[in-house]
């Protein structure tokens, strides 16, 4: 029986009591006093506080068990499954971590002089290429810092590639399939382009008809995932491009979902001119809630000249790294210094650490995986496929549980409380939009058959209440974590989300 830690919940600014303390430092002398107070004459009144910041006063001993207490009522995919569909929550190798963790890698500052920090060069370097190499682009820039980052990078480039041709005033328009992740159209928006949404067919893939329809003079380029979100690996792929070309529109590709093709197919050998990585989902960055994250984007030969500077340049007669500055069209910086170094340096220790054979290996797992969960899970009472039903899927796939709520009342959110009591972190719902009752999973390919039997198994069971007398369990669900059921709208119209915010409602 799955039980969450659940500990005293009292916030860390409960627990303080006044005067108590964790550190001891020595009393200022008098001479330090003084240059402080100094100091304090140099700094502008206006910034300067009045009185001393509210922070809770608390022994080592309470912090630390107060957090260690915090971290156990937690849930993580190094404590149990974590099928986020579309997030790709596979485990990360330690050893990525580790070798993160390096002095000679954390010890250095983006500012240092590139003669001392060759190392870091050539890892950035090396990871550049190899992504390239991967993804079948010219070149990469490892600037982004999450792949929504990555996005606005490549749409930035796709406008001044308009531009520089003095056609942006015609060029006014990005295509973007109905399926995609809510980051795309919102990308392309922020970038000032009109979106124009285009509906999936029933086996999952693009309406090439709808596509013919949108495309026109006014198409500045089109924005596709693929394998989609729907898990479907996307069949009409050179047409698309070739429609989308003929209009010297460029073809975008959010690679978000590369845990599915690694080391199998290649967005450059389908005709793409962009692609963005996810680095902190395919390449072992352990990530959620909000990062950190690195979404680094590869171009094409003709579109080097629109990358963000600087990118990281290898002389080859001089054995030297440095940075390349040198990109007439570039779209300028888009992050400070050179990107999530950190997150980086793990990738780079992942696929030196797997190889081109291991990075397949983890694909055809991924696959295989999902294929699995997809075939025991659509047959269940009350769920199933709705795109792809009678096709394989990629590395994820979207169960729909209408039938359930239809049937019994039972939503995909409820299911999803039940799951969350039986020790699995739910799959993603409600997304993609177009399926109803939404539960987007994705084992990834660290988990083992015991485990994607488990899952499986509670679905079962799920349906089996639903369909039985006794279906309040379900509704009553989760009762064994430390947070119980939650007014969902009342947490999204009302919520408190520091004590400052508590204090003053209370
Ligand atoms: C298909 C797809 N595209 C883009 C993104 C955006 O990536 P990020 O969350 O790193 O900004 C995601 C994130 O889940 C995604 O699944």
């Amino acid at each position: 029986m799955y039980k969450q830690a659940n500990w005293n919940k009292e916030l860390i600014f409960e627990k303080s009591r006044s005067k108590r303390i964790g550190y001891q430092i020595e009393e200022l002398t008098s001479e330090d006093r003084k240059r402080v107070e100094k100091a304090r004459t140099n700094i502008s009144k206006t910034i300067l506080r009045e009185s001393l910041p509210k922070i809770p006063e608390l022994t080592e001993l309470e912090v630390i068990r107060h957090f260690t207490r915090l971290s156990q009522m937690n849930y993580g995919v190094d404590s149990g499954f974590y099928p986020l569909g579309s997030c790709t929550m596979k485990y990360n190798p330690k050893i990525c971590d580790e070798v993160a963790s390096l002095p000679q890698i954390q010890h250095v500052h983006p500012y240092q002089h590139p003669s001392t920090v060759q190392g870091s060069l050539q890892i950035m370097y090396e990871l550049a290429e190899w992504l390239a190499e991967l993804s079948g682009m010219s070149k990469v820039t490892l600037q982004p810092a999450a792949g929504a980052h990555g996005e606005y990078t490549g749409i930035m480039i796709i406008r001044e590639y308009h531009a520089t041709k003095g056609n942006l005033d015609k060029k006014t328009e990005i295509i973007v399939p109905d399926s995609a992740h809510g980051t795309n159209p919102a990308t392309a928006s922020m970038c000032g382009f009109k979106i124009v949404v285009i509906p999936s067919h029933e086996d999952g893939c693009v309406d090439l008809n709808a596509l013919r329809a949108a495309v026109s003079e006014n198409t500045a380029g089109v924005m596709l995932t693929n394998p989609s979100t729907l898990g479907i690996f996307e069949q009409n792929i050179e047409e698309i491009i070739s429609i989308i070309h003929a209009v010297d529109g460029l073809a975008y590709y959010d690679g978000a979902n590369f845990n599915a093709i690694m080391g199998k197919v290649r967005p450059g050998d389908m005709g793409f001119d962009i692609v963005h990585y996810n680095l902190h989902k395919t390449f072992a960055t352990p990530h959620g809630g909000g990062g950190p994250g690195s979404g680094p984007v590869g171009v094409v030969k003709h579109l080097e000249s629109y990358l963000p500077v600087p990118t990281v340049g290898y002389n080859q007669e001089k054995n030297h790294y440095y940075f390349e500055y040198n990109h007439p069209n570039t779209i300028g910086k888009i992050r400070s210094y050179f990107g999530n170094f950190s997150v980086l340096v793990r990738a780079y220790a992942y696929i030196l650490r797997l190889g081109n054979r291991g990075l397949a290996a983890v694909s055809e797992m991924a696959v295989l995986n999902a294929n699995y969960m997809k075939k025991r899970s659509q047959d269940i009472k009350g769920f199933s496929v709705i795109y792809g039903k009678d096709k394989p899927c990629m590395h994820e796939y979207v169960l729909s549980a209408r039938d359930l709520l239809r049937d019994t009342g039972i939503s995909g959110l409820d299911v999803s409380k039940y799951l969350i009591d039986q020790g699995f972190h739910p799959p993603t719902i409600y997304f993609p939009l177009i399926v109803p009752e939404a539960l987007m999973i994705e084992p990834t390919e660290t988990e083992a058959k015991e485990v994607l039997d488990g899952f499986i198994e509670i679905l079962e069971e799920v349906s089996d209440i639903a369909y039985s007398e006794e279906k309040s369990r379900i509704l009553q669900a989760p009762i064994n974590t430390s947070v119980k059921r939650i007014d969902d709208v009342k947490a999204a119209r009302n919520p408190i989300l520091s004590f400052k915010m508590l204090e003053e409602k209370e």
